[in-house]
């Protein structure tokens, strides 16, 4: 029988109308904890709700903005409301923004990725750790991407730019709060098999050959596999495991 690593716990997942929030969520549903599953698409996460209901887990929908400090805790009250306690945090919310050089990158967009991408990140650990270390500590993981700390994309400046700093906000939290009980580290994904991974006008199937060329493992990740990834990072398996940004990319950085 599977060992389910969460039983008794209460996870927070953001991003969880999106393809590796969903598939977290489910993931920690399937291993006995109740979900908060965070989001702005009401109707996504309700579908989410119903699925892991169906399937006899505990889940609830919460609809945030990460860009705003009132709405993010707001979310983290709802985990200790609904659920009593809040154990680990997956902050998965993310946006890509648009693609051109920079001086042609507008200005607007960068403003709304680096609220979402990198304030939202801040704001969203900003709240978690608050409450975890008042309540006997708690696991974070923050998803950044192997486009930033490890590798440039041209053309995409904010969403580079934005997990770079993820990764760094990371490590200067995890420094910060592992003597509360706190542990964080951050999970760096390569391709997924997401809206996200394609660029303008691709196809699925150009994007696969694309990535067959371009990655080691020659092809993109199922969301299954970043969740697992996610569910390990914050699993006591990986209790000694703080302020790393741990890269999931089928080979590209190695
Ligand atoms: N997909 C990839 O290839 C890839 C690779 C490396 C890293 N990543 C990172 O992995 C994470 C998840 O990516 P994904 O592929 O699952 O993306 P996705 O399907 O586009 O999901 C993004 C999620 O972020 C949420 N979100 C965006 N802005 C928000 C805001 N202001 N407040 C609250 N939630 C907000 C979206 O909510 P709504 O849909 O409800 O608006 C959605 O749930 C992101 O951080 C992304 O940068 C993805």
């Amino acid at each position: 029988m599977m060992v389910r690593r969460f039983e008794g716990k209460v996870a927070l997942v953001t991003g969880a109308s999106g393809v590796v929030g969903r598939a977290s969520a489910l993931a920690y549903a399937r291993e006995g904890a109740a979900v908060l599953a965070a989001g702005r698409d009401e109707a996504r996460l309700a579908e989410l709700v119903k699925e892991i209901e169906g399937s006899g887990g505990r889940a609830s929908a919460y609809a945030v903005d990460i860009t705003s400090s009132a709405s993010v805790a707001g979310m983290v009250e709802a985990a200790a409301t609904r659920y009593g306690r809040l154990d680990v945090a997956l902050n998965a919310a993310g946006v890509f923004g648009a693609v051109a050089p920079l001086a042609d990158y507008d200005e607007d967009t960068w403003d709304d990725v680096i609220a979402v991408n990198l304030k939202g990140v801040f704001l969203s650990m900003k709240h978690e750790i608050a409450y975890m270390r008042a309540h006997g500590g708690g696991v974070i993981v923050n998803v950044a991407s192997n486009l930033g700390a490890h590798y440039r994309r041209p053309g995409a400046s904010a969403y580079v730019a934005s997990k770079a700093a993820v990764s760094h906000l990371t490590r200067t939290a995890a420094r910060d709060h592992i003597a509360d009980g706190v542990r964080i580290n951050a999970l760096s994904p390569g391709p997924i098999d997401s809206p996200m991974s394609l660029r303008p006008g691709e196809t699925r199937e150009d994007r696969d050959a694309r990535m067959k060329a371009a990655l080691p493992i020659g092809r993109v990740a199922t969301p299954e596999e970043i969740a697992a990834a996610a569910l390990w990072l914050s699993s006591e398996e990986s209790s000694f495991v703080v302020g790393t940004d741990h890269v999931v990319d089928g080979g590209a950085a190695a």
